[in-house]
């Protein structure tokens, strides 16, 4: 079985100002030491606002967190009024998009077509997505959850590379645990995970599917994350509202 490292995101989503952003981002590192990061990737994905400010902050203390953005637009520029492209984010030292996260998809109409192109520019300037995927209470409920999930994963996966895919990270976010308090329980979390991974597995390979990482995400805490991260096909979480506390981040990052 393929090694794959751990990986942490927090996905602050529209939360802290850049000026809130460096406070918690110092306070983070505070909290983490080498062991931690050879343990684990650890990412925080703030607003656009504050990239460049943690770029600079991390860079200059040497702090080896990740960047990551919640979104970006698929075209590299143009006449698209307060969108932001996967090439100005790549000169930012951005290492992770977030891609077609359930907010983005519901709220804003992102269709599994924009999901797919977005997820080939961020790859295409040498960044890595993280995919998103999940189903809503409803399709939970009509059993439709597992279609729609690996429909999810085949769009936005379409026309990368086997290597590509590999690289890539797939985050599982039930939309009914998103905010909730409600998680997954880890028996369902694992058994989407797979199914993840075996729909990777029939597009791209046995190779990128044992290689491609999977987040869980939905409500993780410091008191749930333990037992999400013991499951085989869950490498990681994408974490919101307990990631806006470096205090709950940290204890996160260190399962
Ligand atoms: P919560 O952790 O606040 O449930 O959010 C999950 C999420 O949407 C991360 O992208």
């Amino acid at each position: 079985m393929t090694e794959r490292t751990p990986i942490i995101a927090g996905n602050w989503k529209m939360h802290h100002d850049h000026y809130t952003a460096i406070q918690v981002i110092q306070k983070l590192s505070y909290q983490l030491d080498k062991t931690d990061y050879e343990r684990v990737e650890v990412v925080v994905c703030p607003p656009f606002t504050d990239l460049r400010s943690l770029q600079t902050v991390l860079e200059a203390d040497r702090i080896p967190i990740r960047l990551g953005a919640q979104n970006c637009h698929f075209e590299e520029q143009g006449a698209f009024t307060g969108e932001v492209s996967a090439t100005m984010l790549a000169k930012l030292s951005v290492a992770y998009v977030i891609v077609g996260h359930s907010e983005r998809r519901e709220l804003f109409g992102e269709t599994d077509e924009d999901v797919n192109r977005k997820v080939r520019a961020v790859v295409k300037h040498g960044m890595t997505p993280i995919l998103c995927c999940g189903e809503t209470l409803d399709e939970r409920e009509a059993g439709t959850a597992e279609a729609k999930v690996r429909g999810q994963v085949e769009a936005g996966i379409a026309g990368l590379s086997k290597a590509q895919v590999g690289a890539a990270v797939i985050a599982y976010e039930p939309i009914w645990a998103i905010g909730t308090g409600r998680t997954a329980g880890s028996e369902d979390a694992q058994a989407m995970c797979a199914v993840i991974r075996e729909q990777v597995a029939a597009v791209a390979g046995p190779d990128a599917a044992g290689a491609v990482r999977i987040q869980y995400g939905g409500s993780v805490k410091p008191g749930n994350i333990a037992e999400l991260m013991a499951c085989p096909d869950v490498d990681g979480a994408l974490v919101g509202g307990a990631s806006l506390d470096p205090d709950d981040f940290a204890r996160i990052v260190r399962f």
